[in-house]
C-alpha cells in the first residue's frame, strides 16, 4: 500500500486514512511510497515504544526520503553527537539521566521551574492580542508557534533577539527531515540546519569560557558535566540544546493549536475554560489523543521482529502511527468523538511511551494549560474566522496547521449569541 502522506486527504484529513488503516484485515502494513512498515494498533504501538531491544532509535532523525547529493553533502557536516531521542542505549541511558538532572520533567519541578517563565510569556502574548482587538489574527505564528518557543528560549538561556532564526531552522528542520521538499529546498534547508547547528555550538562555546553560575539549561548541563566527558561532553550538550530547541516548540504549538481549534470550533467550550479551568487537564489530555502535535514517530527494528503477525525483518524502519493508535477502537470508545471529559483520554501515546518518553510533556501541559485559560478569560469572544478549514503542513511525523485565523473579540459573548460568529475585519497588513 501507499501512505501519501504529503498530498491528498493526509493533509486535510488524516483521521480518515488512520481509519482505513484500522479497518484492514491485515495488522501491520507496507508503505511502499516510504519503504517503511506502519504499525498502528495502540497495543502494537506501545508495545514497539516500550521494547527498546527491538526497536532502535538511531534512524529517528534521518530524512524519510533520499535526500539529493548536494544536500546530503552540507548534512554530512553535521557532527551532532546522538542524545536521547536519536539514541539507544547505553548512551541514551547517560543523556536521558543528564537531562533529567537539569531540565525539570515532573508536574511539581516544572510548576515550580518553569511556571513563572510561562506565566510571564503568556501575559505579554495575550496582552499584544488585546491590542489587536477587531482584527483577524492567525493564531499559529502569533501565539501558538511562538508562545512555546519563547519559553523554550528562556528556560535554555538563549537571546530574544535569536527568536527569528532560530523559528525559521527549526521549520526548516521539521520540513527537511519529515517533509518531502524539492532538491533545492533540500540544499537550502540543510544549509540552514548546519548554521543551527553551528549557532547551538556557539550558545555552550561561550558558556564554557565564561560565566558557569546562571540558572539556564546550558549553565545547569554545564555544571552537571563538571568538565568529565564521561558524563556528558561540551558537544552533547550542544546537540541537547539543538534537540530542545525544536522538541520544545513544535510540538507543544501543535497542542496549542489543535486544542484551540477543538475549543473554539463547538459552542460553549471556550466560555467553559475561562469559567471551569479545573476542566482544562481533561480537555488537554483529549486534545493530545485526538490530534497529536506528533502522530507518527520513527523507529528501525534492530532484529526481526513480529508484530501483529507479521514478521519485519532487522534494519527495517517503521513509523509508529500515534494518530491511528490513539483512534484505535479496541481502546477507546467511539475514537472519531472528541470528548472533552473522557476519562481514559490520558492513556494516548501521543508523548510515546517507555524509556524515551517524552521529557518536556509536563512543561507541554502547564504551558498549555496556562495559555488557554489565561486566553479564554482575557478574550471571551474570540472565534475563528469565517470559513477556516483545517490544512496541515505536508509532514510524516508533526502534525502542524497552516494557519489557524480568529477574530479577536474582547468583549464576552452573551450565551444565548454563542454560536453567532461576529463581524470578521480583514487581517492587518504585515
Ligand atoms: C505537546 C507537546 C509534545 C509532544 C506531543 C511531544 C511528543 C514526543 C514524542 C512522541 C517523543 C518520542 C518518544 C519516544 O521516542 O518514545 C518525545 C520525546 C522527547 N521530547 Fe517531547 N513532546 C512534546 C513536548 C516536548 C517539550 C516541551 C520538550 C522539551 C522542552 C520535549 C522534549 C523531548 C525530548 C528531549 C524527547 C526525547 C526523550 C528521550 O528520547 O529519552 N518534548 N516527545
Amino acid at each position: 500500500m501507499e501512505l501519501s502522506p504529503f498530498a491528498g486527504s493526509y493533509l486535510t484529513d488524516p483521521a480518515a486514512v488512520w481509519r482505513d488503516l484500522l479497518n484492514r484485515p491485515e495488522e501491520v502494513h507496507h508503505a511502499d511510497d516510504l519503504g517503511m512498515w506502519l504499525i498502528t494498533r495502540h497495543e502494537h504501538v506501545r508495545q514497539a515504544f516500550g521494547d527498546p531491544e527491538s526497536f532502535g532509535n538511531a534512524l529517528t532523525l534521518a530524512p524519510v526520503y533520499e535526500m539529493c547529493p548536494e544536500a546530503l553533502a552540507v548534512v554530512m557536516q553535521l557532527d551532532v553527537p546522538a542524545t536521547t531521542a536519536a539514541a539507544d542505549s547505553p548512551v541514551h541511558t547517560r543523556t536521558r539521566q543528564a537531562l533529567r538532572a537539569t531540565f525539570a520533567n515532573t508536574a511539581p519541578r516544572v510548576s515550580a521551574q518553569y511556571g513563572p517563565i510561562v506565566r510571564r510569556r503568556v501575559d505579554e502574548l495575550v496582552d499584544g492580542l488585546v491590542d489587536r482587538k477587531g482584527e483577524v489574527v492567525d493564531l499559529i505564528p502569533e501565539f501558538a508557534a511562538l508562545l512555546p518557543l519563547l519559553v523554550v528560549v528562556d528556560i535554555l538561556g538563549v537571546p530574544d533577539r535569536d527568536v527569528a532564526r532560530i523559528r525559521r531552522w527549526a521549520d526548516g528542520q521539521i520540513a527537511l527531515i519529515w517533509g518531502q521538499p524539492d532538491p533545492a529546498e533540500q540544499v537550502r534547508l540543510a544549509q540552514g540546519l548546519l548554521e543551527f547547528w553551528h549557532y547551538c555550538q556557539d550558545l555552550v562555546a561561550r558558556r564554557v569560557d565564561g560565566d558557569l553560575t546562571g540558572d539556564d539549561f546550558i549553565s545547569r548541563a554545564l555544571r552537571y558535566r563538571d568538565g568529565d566527558d564521561s558524563v556528558l561532553t561540551p558537544a552533547e550538550v550542544a546537540s541537547m540544546a539543538f534537540n530542545l530547541l525544536v522538541a520544545g516548540h513544535e510540538t507543544t504549538a501543535g497542542l496549542l493549536a489543535h486544542g484551540l481549534e477543538q475549543a473554539l470550533s463547538v459552542p460553549g467550550r471556550w466560555r467553559r475554560m475561562a469559567e471551569e479551568p479545573e476542566s482544562v487537564p481533561a480537555f488537554l489530555e483529549e486534545s493530545l489523543r485526538f490530534g497529536p502535535a506528533i502522530d507518527g514517530w520513527l523507529r528501525v527494528t534492530l532484529r526481526p521482529v513480529t508484530i501483529g503477525g507479521v514478521t519485519i525483518p532487522a534494519g527495517a524502519r517503521c513509523l509508529l502511527v500515534i494518530g491511528a493508535a490513539n483512534r484505535d477502537p479496541a481502546m477507546f470508545a467511539h475514537p472519531d468523538n472528541f470528548d472533552p471529559d473522557r476519562r481514559d483520554a490520558k492513556d494516548h501515546l501521543s508523548f510515546g511511551y517507555g524509556p524515551h518518553f517524552c521529557i518536556g510533556a509536563a512543561l507541554a501541559r502547564l504551558e498549555a494549560r496556562i495559555a488557554l485559560v489565561r486566553l479564554a478569560e482575557t478574550i471571551p469572544g474570540l472565534r475563528l474566522a469565517p470559513g477556516h478549514v483545517s490544512v496541515y503542513k505536508p509532514n510524516v511525523a508533526f502534525r502542524a496547521h497552516r494557519v489557524l485565523p480568529a477574530v479577536i473579540n474582547v468583549s464576552s459573548v452573551p450565551r444565548e449569541r454563542y454560536d453567532d460568529p461576529p463581524e470578521a475585519v480583514p487581517a492587518r497588513a504585515a
